[in-house]
């Protein structure tokens, strides 16, 4: 039998528990050996609850990586994400760090910096990337049957959706609808186009529905943005449209729509609800448009049918990815770019201005 990958788990607040149920089903595989919250208490009641006998607690996160450790997840408040996966690198242990990467571009910069020092893997939980429809996507984008691909159109809104806490707070999230629903349609147009650099930033972000109290019992503490659209122009001559929304009076901002010289792609979510129209997760429907002898056609691509938890793929691909020792699956190098567009985004709302990306 192989030695059992040996993860630790820092914060352990509401994702943490799909993280720690994900290494659990891998019983001998994987030992959860330690979690670490700043909230004191926090971390044993968690181990006591997920019944993680052998796990030690600890309210400093340091500590946690004094121990011999394979691999941690970083399940933090975005704010947290930085500090701890650069200390866990910096410790040479590897990281499946939560989404969004963190809350500041120069940030994210320096988290890869140090996996690249470490030699140890950034890999981030965009758990819909192991969605096989969504890798459909990218085979079809990547195919050559839409021809010069030229314009894409991405995001999606909820009618009304809004979180609270460390969510609202620009100091804490870094950004609001923008980054935390946002970046997983952003990952899939940008995946799919095979992680072109952004070059330019044109936003517009609003905050109307987040700091009315009507709308938000938290509005007094409410400074990021519950809506937000940007015209980003990519590597390659492609114009992408993005745009997010936590509430509005609409009940859909559109599907994602990849337009291309020969053909196009529609991509709907799944679901239905006001939670439902922005796409983090799951496909709905998927649509060619192309002609054929002058006919329009449209062709309905079957959406397959995985019946996968995709969350626990992403976290048993993480522990695969260190057992055989290969690079990051979700590597964070590729989602700087992704950072880099909400630090587009944010600069240029408040310059009201286009601005332009500049990455090492
Ligand atoms: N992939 C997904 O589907 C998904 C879903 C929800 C949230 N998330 C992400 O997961 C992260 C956490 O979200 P959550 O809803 O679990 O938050 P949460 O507030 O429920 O939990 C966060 C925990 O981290 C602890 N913490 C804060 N700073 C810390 C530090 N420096 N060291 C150790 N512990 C610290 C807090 O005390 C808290 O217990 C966020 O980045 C969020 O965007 C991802």
């Amino acid at each position: 039998m192989t030695t059992p990958i040996r993860i630790g788990i820092i914060g352990s607040g509401g994702i943490a528990r799909a993280h720690a149920s994900a290494y659990k089903k891998m019983p001998l595989h994987v030992e959860i050996v330690a979690v670490a919250d700043s909230l004191p208490g926090r971390a044993q009641a968690f181990i006591e609850q997920e019944e993680l006998v052998h796990a030690a607690a600890f309210e400093d996160h340091r500590k946690l990586l004094e121990l011999e450790l394979d691999g941690v997840s970083i399940c933090t408040p975005n704010f947290a994400h930085h500090e701890t996966s650069v200390n866990a690198l910096n410790a040479g242990k590897h990281v499946l760090v939560e989404k969004p990467m963190s809350v500041t571009l120069q940030q994210s910069i320096e988290m890869v910096e140090a996996a690249e020092r470490s030699g140890k893997m950034l890999t981030v939980g965009f758990q819909p990337r192991y969605d096989p429809n969504m890798s459909l996507i990218q085979e079809i984008v990547q195919s050559g049957k839409l021809g010069k691909v030229y314009f894409v159109e991405t995001g999606g809104g909820r009618r009304r959706g809004m979180p609270g806490g460390t969510f609202i707070r620009q100091e804490l999230a870094g950004a609001g609808a923008m980054a935390d629903i946002g970046c997983y349609s952003l990952d899939m147009a940008l995946n799919a186009l095979g992680y072109p650099k952004p070059l330019t930033v044109s936003a517009y972000t609003s905050n109307h529905f987040g700091t009315n109290p009507l709308y938000h019992r938290e509005a007094a503490n409410f400074d990021v943005e519950d809506f937000g659209v940007a015209m980003i122009r990519l590597e390659g001559d492609i114009i992408l449209n993005y745009k997010t929304s936590w509430a509005m009076h609409m009940d859909s901002l559109g599907a994602t729509m990849f337009l291309g010289t020969d053909a196009g792609l529609k991509v709907t979510p799944a679901g239905s609800g006001p939670w439902s129209g922005v796409w983090d997760g799951s496909v709905g429907s998927m649509t060619l448009y192309h002609d054929v002898v002058n006919q329009h056609i449209q062709s309905s691509i079957p959406v397959i049918d995985h019946g996968l938890n995709l969350f626990d793929e992403k976290v048993r691909d993480f522990v695969a990815a260190i057992r055989e020792n290969r690079p990051a699956p979700i590597p964070g190098a590729e989602i700087l770019y992704n950072q880099a567009i909400i630090d587009g985004v944010l600069r240029s709302a408040a310059s009201k201005r286009e601005v332009t990306i500049e990455l090492p």
